[in-house]
């Protein structure tokens, strides 16, 4: 595996580079559930030309790169807007650009524990999140030294409220909750986590990662949705990606404090050693200004109105999903979500039981690439504008593989979200 000495003209690498891709899903044709959200031809447009002007830039020092900081002021300021913090008696809101959710949960678990260490003397830090919150979250304890309390999700798979209450403590730093959840794509009661976060002062993340850009426009349409934003007493933090529902390319995501006070806890500032002074908002050093950029100039091109557009196809695509599974003898959907996320398994009170992932497989034949979980088995669709228009043939398919695994299973009991090579 060593470098070649010599390097290559241009035409050749990018060849090579295009033949690499050649086993990667085919997300353009509509046909993956997740991972890449496609908002259409002039969406790609702007962000490439946006790409393109910022493809070398760095936000380390946005004294070198002013742009950059009035990038991120103001699309820091427009998902506050858009998460109405107008409403806030302290507001508004404030927050950082991060790379992507997980960047964004690491920084609300660090505000939260530092805040909780600094305003409340807490030395064991605790965090209190149901079994449905990401992983992230996991990982930020695990990175940040705080005791995990997982509880289980109700029926509905929302989070246990009571079974959070139950293990509260004076050391709880942080408590979780999710607008809405990935695995079954539900939301947990934010008023009532909030209510139980500030019981003992601790902070209230709410991750939006998947909602945050979806949710403000679903309200827009008209449907109904719970409450879950700055609106709500006791949210201390939202985290809302860019990078999936808000269309941009990835690595761009919003962690928004309720104010400007308790932002300085997730961000490091430090002056002792001979490199100059040093102060960092988020978990990176050298940022790219490219998904930075990117995200402000999708945000600009598609305004309130195109985000709404965008979403009323990304739910009817979500509602028809559902109806046409529920009439599919054998399969169900779990919990009674109305977003975009909708998770399938085999249902019990049908005469055939169907092994989910030997229907993953079959559907993966057809083309279609969904993510895997358990318990129950089931498969996961992240549903966005990218399957406008494919939903029919997918319902069409999906009957035809149910009758194709019915009766058959599969010793693949893999349920990969996240891999390490
Ligand atoms: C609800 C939720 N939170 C957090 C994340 C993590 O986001 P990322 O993969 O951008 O780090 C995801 C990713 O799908 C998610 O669905």
């Amino acid at each position: 595996m060593e470098l070649a000495a010599q390097g290559r003209p241009v035409d050749e690498v990018i060849a090579d580079l295009t033949a690499k891709r050649a086993d990667d899903v085919k997300w353009a044709d509509g046909k993956t559930f997740g991972m890449v959200y496609d908002g259409g031809p002039s969406v790609h447009e702007v962000a490439e030309q946006a790409a393109r002007l910022y493809l070398h830039e760095n936000a380390l020092n946005t004294q070198a790169f002013p742009s950059l900081a009035a990038i991120q002021r103001e699309v820091v300021g427009w998902t506050g807007a858009l998460l109405n913090d107008a409403e806030l008696s302290g507001g508004p809101a404030a927050g950082f650009l991060t790379s992507g959710g997980t960047e964004s949960i690491l920084c609300g678990v660090l505000a939260a524990r530092e805040r909780a260490a600094i305003e409340r003397g807490v030395t064991e830090p605790e965090i209190v999140l149901s079994e449905s919150a990401h992983a992230a979250f996991h990982k930020a304890a695990h990175n940040f030294g705080l005791k995990v309390h997982k509880t289980p999700v109700r029926d509905d798979f929302t989070a246990d409220v009571d079974a959070m209450a139950a293990v509260i403590n004076s050391n709880t730093a942080l408590v979780v909750a999710s607008a809405p959840q990935y695995p079954q794509g539900v939301q947990d009661d934010v008023p009532a986590i909030a209510a139980l976060a500030a019981s003992v002062d601790a902070n209230c993340h709410v991750d939006a990662c998947m909602g945050g850009f979806v949710l403000p426009f679903a309200e827009r349409l008209g449907r109904t949705v719970q409450p879950w934003d700055f609106r709500v007493d006791g949210v201390t933090t939202i985290s809302a990606d860019i990078h999936k529902l808000g269309y941009a390319p990835k690595g761009v995501s919003v962690i928004l404090h309720r104010t400007k006070e308790s932002r300085k806890y997730q961000t490091f500032v430090f002056g002792d050693w001979i490199g100059g002074f040093y102060a960092s908002p988020n978990m990176q050093g050298t940022r790219s200004g490219l998904p930075m950029a990117c995200a402000w100039a999708v945000m600009q091109h598609l305004g309130i109105d195109g985000y709404v557009e965008l979403t009323r196809q990304t739910l009817e695509n979500a509602d028809k999903m559902r109806a046409g599974i529920a009439a599919i003898d054998g399969v169900r959907v779990l919990g009674d979500g109305d977003l975009h996320l909708v998770a399938m398994a085999s249902d019990p009170a049908a005469e055939r039981q169907i092994d989910m992932f030997a229907l993953g497989d079959a559907l993966m034949k057809y083309g279609w690439y969904h993510d895997r979980q358990t318990p129950p088995d089931n498969l996961h669709s992240t549903v966005s504008n990218t399957n406008t228009g494919v939903i029919d043939d997918y319902l069409a398919d999906l009957a035809t593989c149910v009758d194709e695994v019915s009766g058959t299973t599969t010793d693949d009991r893999s349920t990969t979200y996240a891999t390490l090579e």
